[in-house]
């Protein structure tokens, strides 16, 4: 027996029809930014390890499950876990002018425990604004993702926003916070009762009832904004109410990895499960592109995973996979030439055709041709072959059929196609 495999644990094959939605989906993202002056971004899949260690050195994005490797001329390269350091790269090596608004769909990479809306590779369409702090630039970003959920129909999805300051606020809040927790380290969960430190505030995301516990009571980041901070808060709900998009602010809102300054926010789906219920985050970034060796840039964007989205679309029975089908099929008796070449004719007149391989019988393609969904069949049989002719079948039910003359074939088959069904 050959060996046979299977596609990698936490990894999926998408088909069609299932893939016609993915399709749409891009599609329909690609429609939203385009028309809010985002360009798309294709960046590579894998990057210099030490892209995603600057950005994310105490996140467990990048210390536990990142997909690292040496090239065969010993490079240390790793697999993209997320869409937002390659962008910056990309930013710091080419300078563009700004506002540089860019948007994605592209592959991320992380090894994590696979389960439902849980893969180690996972989808994310996202965008990446950088070169202004404007506020209004917030609202902007994410009311586009905000019209993602709405454009295909999914209801359920609450906004949660929040603050993380930035330079000037966050150290002193931080200070604050490590006072809480210093004299509650004893009662927080295992991962961080001895790691705590590093990163206090990752304990405010931490979904474990003790870490919970020991800090309802903790200090708050938009209880510590400076003026500055407040200000630009402030604005990007003004911004939010006034395009209608509701939120509400949690302020123990963190998110998974290191870089985010100021207003950060996670698009929650309630129609998924706890841990996995996120389908869309983002926030700020100024400081980032520094930190990548570039000139001092403020940045904003946001990740929407795909598959994440669909299961949503599942539970709410939104967005179903559009029907594709072909416009006509072409049905030969004569041997396939006739096929091969009013196939191509059709195609290259811009309507959708396909046809049957391999020499079967009239009936066998017929029934190809039903299945195909067409609603134009082409037959050719030795009479039209003889006549010059082909036949024009309707297949809807009693659709009737015509002669057409072989060179007048893509004019019939638009005519049939105009009105696919006489009443
Ligand atoms: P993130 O929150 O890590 O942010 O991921 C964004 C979204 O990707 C999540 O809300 C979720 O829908 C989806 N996602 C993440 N991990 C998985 C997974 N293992 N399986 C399935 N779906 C997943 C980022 O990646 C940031 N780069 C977003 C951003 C852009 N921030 C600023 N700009």
């Amino acid at each position: 027996m050959p060996e046979s495999y299977q596609a990698p644990i936490g990894t999926r094959d998408v088909l069609p029809p299932e893939s016609a939605r993915w399709q749409a989906l891009v599609a329909t993202f690609a429609g939203l930014t385009g028309r809010a002056g985002y360009g798309l971004l294709q960046g590579p899949v894998f990057e210099d390890l030490g892209v995603f260690q600057k950005v994310g050195g105490s996140t467990d994005v990048v210390r536990k499950e990142m997909y690292d490797f040496e090239d065969k001329a010993g490079r240390h390269l790793a697999l993209r876990p997320e869409g937002t350091a390659g962008a910056v790269r990309a930013f710091v090596q080419h300078r563009p002018t700004t506002p540089w608004k860019v948007w994605y769909a592209a592959p991320n990479f992380r090894y994590e425990r696979p389960q439902a809306g849980r893969y180690r590779q996972h989808h994310q369409l996202g965008v990446e604004a950088l070169g202004t702090d404007d506020p209004d630039l917030d609202v902007e970003v994410i009311s586009i993702a905000a019209d993602l959920y709405a454009a295909v129909g999914l209801r359920g999805v609450e906004l949660a926003l929040n603050s993380l300051g930035d330079v000037t606020c966050r150290p002193g809040y931080r200070v604050a916070l490590v006072r809480h927790l210093s004299a509650r380290a004893g009662d927080l969960c295992d991962e961080h009762r001895h790691r705590w430190e590093e990163n206090p505030l990752r304990v405010l995301d931490c979904k474990r009832q003790t870490c919970v516990a020991a800090t309802v009571d903790a200090p708050v980041m938009i209880g510590h904004l400076c003026d500055a901070c407040g200000a630009a808060f402030e604005r990007v709900q003004v911004g939010l109410r006034s395009l209608g998009i509701g939120f509400t602010i949690r302020t123990r809102l963190v998110r998974g990895l290191d870089y985010y300054r100021r207003t950060t926010f996670e698009f929650v789906a309630t129609a998924l499960e706890g841990a996995q219920d996120a389908v869309g985050g983002g926030g700020r970034y100024d400081g980032l592109a520094e930190l990548l060796g570039g000139p001092p840039t403020p940045g904003i964007g946001f990740g929407v995973g795909i598959e994440r989205m669909l299961l949503a679309c599942d539970v709410e029975d939104a967005f179903p996979a559009p029907v594709v089908t072909v416009e006509a099929f072409v049905v030969d008796v004569t041997g396939g030439d006739a096929a091969r070449d009013l196939t191509a004719l059709l195609r290259r007149s811009g309507i959708a055709a396909d046809r049957a391989f391999g020499g079967r019988s009239m009936k066998a393609q017929m029934k190809l041709a039903d299945r195909s969904g067409a609603p134009v069949a082409i037959l050719v049989g030795q009479a039209e072959e003889a006549a010059g002719t082909v036949t024009i079948r309707r297949m809807a039910d009693g659709g009737g059929q015509a002669e057409s003359a072989r060179e007048d074939v893509v004019a019939s088959v638009r005519l049939a196609l105009a009105d696919p069904a006489p009443r």
